[in-house]
């Protein structure tokens, strides 16, 4: 499938960070392996990959353009800036949905006994990116703690995407930190299809089978 045109996929991986003083942040268990295994997998097939990385502890790529960021605005930034040249758009970094409302100069004094934070919304990356999309494929993780293929389901049509992987919330920090993951791939038409168990590496390559059939499907019958 990859000897046809190569495409330009732009991938996201990580956590994000969300500054709260000079020295702490908010953040999350992800440990980026999903996307740094598609970004790998993409490149080994001939294809082009914008890596953009959260702060994790992966040796990316050789191939890749790595862009690595931090906050959920800067990612934002980033992605936005490779969107418009891409073919497609694989969302698998695990974005804060909040950031605090002020960074606070300095280190934070434990002086009060109790403390609340004021959070704010970050952008939806992939939400606000796919409004725009034309031709290109747009890619979603969903992790869900209940009703795995509906909430996944409503996240891919809500989000306007033509692939979405779900993953179920299981005990501990990180499903995808788990070896050998399962879930379901939902696609456009609504198609849930299993994965049990299967190695990352193994999935991230049933991923970019995916997107690469969806492209060159695509385009094959736009050709007529
Ligand atoms: O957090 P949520 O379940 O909405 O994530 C679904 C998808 O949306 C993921 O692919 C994630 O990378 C993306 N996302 C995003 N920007 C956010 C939150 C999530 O692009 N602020």
């Amino acid at each position: 499938m990859a000897s046809q045109t190569p495409l330009k996929i732009v991938i996201t991986a990580g956590p994000t960070r969300e500054p709260l003083d000079a020295v702490r942040f908010m953040s999350n268990y992800s440990t980026g392996t999903i996307g740094y295994q598609m970004a790998r997998e993409a490149i080994r097939r001939g294809h082009k990959v914008v890596l953009i990385s959260g702060p994790v502890s992966l040796k990316a790529p050789e191939k890749a353009i790595v862009v690595k960021v931090e906050s959920a605005r800067e990612m934002y930034l980033a992605v936005n800036k490779h969107f418009k040249l891409c073919h497609c758009l694989i969302m698998s970094a695990a974005v804060s949905d909040y950031r605090p409302k002020k960074i606070i100069s300095g280190k934070l004094k434990k002086i009060r006994k109790n403390l609340s934070l004021d959070l704010v919304r970050n952008p939806d990356i992939l939400k606000q990116l796919a409004k725009i999309k034309k031709d290109r494929i747009t890619v979603g993780f969903a992790l869900e703690a209940s009703n795995l293929i509906s909430n996944a389901s409503n996240k891919l049509r809500e989000k306007n995407l033509d692939l979405i992987i779900a993953n179920k919330k299981t005990k501990g920090p990180s499903p995808f930190g788990k070896e050998k993951p399962s879930g379901f791939f939902i696609d456009n038409r609504l198609k849930a299809e299993r994965f049990t168990k299967i190695p990352k590496k193994a999935l991230a390559g049933l991923i970019i089978d995916k997107v690469e059939k969806l492209w060159y499907t695509y385009h094959r019958s736009k050709r007529g």
